[in-house]
Order: C-alpha cells, then structure tokens, then sequence
C-alpha cells in the first residue's frame, strides 16, 4: 500500500503540515462526478452505522431546505477506538480535503469540525491545519471541541451541540440531511469516511476498489486492544482475515475465548468463529455481525466476558442521555441485573429478566443507543451462555477459579 491514509512520515513525527502534505498528494482535483465515483466505490461511514456515503450525499445534495452544512464527526466517543484521534492528529489535512470535497459535492458553504474535547492532540492539530488554509478554505471552517460523552457524537447530538449548546439526541425525524444546523441540511460524516475521500478523489474509484482483499473494498484503520502487546491503530486492506489484523498489531499474549468486534456498539465473537472472519463491513453484515467503528479487542485470558460485560453495560447506563425510557429504565435496569449476575450476587430470576430484556430493548429509544447496548447483551448471552448459567444459578466464576487456583 504505497498510497492509503497512513502512508508518508510515521506517525511518531506527528501532524503532517500543509505544504508536505500538497506536495505528497498533489492539489485538491476539480470533483466532476464525485458521488458517481464514491458510489462505484461502495464507500461506506466509518462512524459505526456503516451507512452507504453517495446515498446520503444524494439525499443532502436534493434537500430544499436552505444552503447544506457539513459536520465532520471527530467526536469519537467510543472508548475502544483510538482511530479518528489519531487520524486527526496525523493527517488532519485528508480529514479537511476529504470535508471541502463533501462540500463541493452537496453544494454546503460551511464546514464544521467537530472533535472530541477529550481529544487534546487531534484538536491542536485540527486548530493549526485549519489554519495553514488558504484564506479562502478557512473562512468556511470551523472547529468545535464536543463534549465528553458516549452520545456527543451521535448525529443529532452534534447537530444540537452546534445549534444549542447542547450535545443530547433530539428525536427524529427531522433527521440531520433533511433539518440540521441551522435548520439546514446537514451532512453528517466521520472523519476517517471523509479522509478515505480524499484519496478516492484524487486515485480514483478503480483504484481505492483495488486496495481491498477479494470483494472487499479499500482499507478501512482498526484499533486493535486487549490481549495484544499494546493497543494499536493499523490501516488494513479491507477483507482481511480477524487473525492477520491481530498479528499485525503483535499477535495475542494469552489465550483468548472472545472478541469484542465493533466497540461497545458491536458483540463478542467466540475466538475460533473470530479469527477467521473477513474484516469487512458488507461481508460481516451478511453474517450477522459489524465492524462498527472498527474495533477488535480481544478478551484476555483471566478476564470474564460476563464481567466484562456488566463493565460495559454499567457505562453505557451511565453515558446514556436518560431522556427516554428505554435507557432511564431499561438500561438501567438490565445493567443493574448484570452487575448483580457479574458480582455472583444475583437476586431470583435476573439472568430471566435479562434474556427478555434484551430482546425489547432495540428501536424504541430517540436514538440508536439503547440498541448497540442491546446487540452488545444478546452477543454476550450467546457467547458466554454457560458463564451466565454457572454466574446465576451456581454463583461461580470459572475464570476468578481458574485464575485463584493458578495463583
Ligand atoms: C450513541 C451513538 C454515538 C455515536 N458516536 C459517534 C462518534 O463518536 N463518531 C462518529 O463518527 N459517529 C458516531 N455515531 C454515529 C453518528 O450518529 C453518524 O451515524 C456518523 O457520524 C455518520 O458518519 P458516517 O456515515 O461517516 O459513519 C454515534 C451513534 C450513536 C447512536
Ligand atoms: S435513546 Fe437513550 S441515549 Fe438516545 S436520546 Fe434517548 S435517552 Fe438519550
């Protein structure tokens, strides 16, 4: 891969300014046919929905409602991924080229950056590339630093973040490409979506299809974490298998019997089904699971993934906007079961309550957050069955045993 987005200086040197990044790439190309050629590519968002992109650039380029707006999500909230940072803080221009082609293409005349407030280097580089615009460039950007919290960069939150001050889902519709800021339409897209752009502008939609593996189109970054010697951001060609991602980021340091692909919006994966699934969002889909916003974290040995679980659930309660019932109640609730399961304290019918729970949770919230806490439990209750079994009805942890009787 001579060319991708992390090819030229390493990431260890940092931000790559302006006038290296114009000289590796070349200039902006005039975008004739654009979303023709995003379209031929299968592009989809990197933000975890996995929407197709000349889809939504179509459908806000036809909007009549005023002048569009485009917001270049760098929220990143999910606390598995490290890609949109790191991204941002080393080639935060693909990110800005990648935004004004958007722009061009719907027919917007701003451009909002919307980046993790927590995200401190990605914001100073965000700040200093917008700043080495062209005058003309920059009088269209704006940076915004989004709220720490799990649901400031769902869609409508960063929609209402811009417009009030406040970044909490409203209900739909109106949805962000038909009402958004200020009203207008608004295209809302992840910043790793938006860099792959730029590239496909400039190479060509021949050329991103020719950098996946099989069928698969492009590379897609991977942050992989757990039982892994550190966690890191690789760029792979998509279509890859699970395990040479894995080996890729160093190989695994312990046995592991699950993965959690996708982040806390995806599911646990048994290890021996993992490894050898396609990192592809299209091909995953039709096998019922998701690379969201491409994270492959793999569980460590001595680590229970009912544990693991109710860690996961508990933050998910907590981050949630607990404006409606699903997750003032539901979610609560369920993650109260799971800690209670989790800490071999379960109370008569728990493990019940959960499997129901589970299955009524999805679609009923303003947003989609109560259903990623959803698709995340039904994978666990598949994955670690026997666990939750053992955990509920014989108040034991085979990993905890395994681990004390070791030591
Ligand atoms: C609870 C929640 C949190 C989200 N957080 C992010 C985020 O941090 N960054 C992001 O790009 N998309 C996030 N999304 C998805 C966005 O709503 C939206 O679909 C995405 O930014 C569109 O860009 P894409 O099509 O390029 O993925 C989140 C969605 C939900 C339901
Ligand atoms: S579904 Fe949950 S996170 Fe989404 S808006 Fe309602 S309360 Fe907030």
């Amino acid at each position: 891969m001579s060319i991708a987005l992390l090819a030229g200086p390493p990431g260890a040197q940092g931000m790559e300014g302006f006038a290296a990044h114009r000289h590796r790439l070349g200039d902006l190309p005039e975008a004739h046919a654009l979303i023709d050629s995003v379209e031929r590519t299968n592009l989809r968002g990197k933000g975890g929905a996995g929407f197709p992109v000349a889809t939504k650039w179509r459908s806000v380029a036809s909007q009549r409602g005023g002048t569009p707006v485009v917001l270049a999500n760098g929220g990143e909230g999910e606390p598995l991924s490290r890609k949109d940072r790191m991204l941002m803080e080393q080639r935060p221009h693909l990110v800005i080229d990648g935004a004004i082609l958007a722009a061009g293409a719907v027919g917007a005349d701003e451009i909002v950056l919307y980046v993790g407030a927590d995200h401190a280097g990605a914001l100073q580089a965000m700040h200093r590339a917008m700043n080495e615009r062209p005058a003309s460039e920059r009088a269209r950007l704006r940076l915004l630093s989004a709220p720490v919290r799990y649901v400031s960069g769902e869609e409508t939150a960063a929609v209402h973040f811009v417009n009030a001050g406040i970044a909490l889902p409203t209900s739909i519709p109106p949805r962000p490409y038909e009402r958004g800021i200020d009203g207008r339409p608004t295209l809302v897209q992840n910043v790793e979506t938006l860099a792959h752009v730029a590239l496909i502008a400039r190479f060509g939609d021949e050329w991103f299809r020719s950098l996946g593996t099989g069928n698969a189109s492009g590379t897609t970054l991977v942050t992989v974490g757990g039982a892994v010697p550190q966690t890191v951001l690789i760029e792979i060609p998509q279509g890859i298998a699970l395990a040479d991602a894995v080996n890729a980021a160093g190989g695994i340091t312990s046995n592991s019997d699950a993965v959690l692909l996708g982040g806390y919006f995806g599911g646990w994966v048994e290890s021996a089904t993992a490894w050898g699934l396609p990192l592809d969002g299209d091909a995953l889909r039709q096998q019922g699971y998701s690379l969201g916003c491409g994270v492959v974290a793999v569980l460590p040995s001595g680590r229970c993934g009912v544990v693991e679980t109710a860690r996961i659930l508990a933050y998910l309660a907590h981050e949630s906007a607990r404006q409606c019932g699903p997750c003032t109640f539901g979610l609560r609730a369920i993650s109260a079961a799971a800690g209670r399961v989790a800490g071999l304290a379960s109370t008569p019918g728990d493990l019940e309550h959960i499997q129901r729970w589970a299955g009524v949770l999805a679609g009923r919230g303003a947003c989609r957050h109560p259903d990623g806490a959803a698709g995340l439990l039904a994978s666990a209750l598949r994955v670690f069955a026997g666990e939750f079994s053992l955990h509920e009805y014989q108040r034991r942890c085979s990993v905890a045993s395994a681990v004390a009787a070791a030591s």
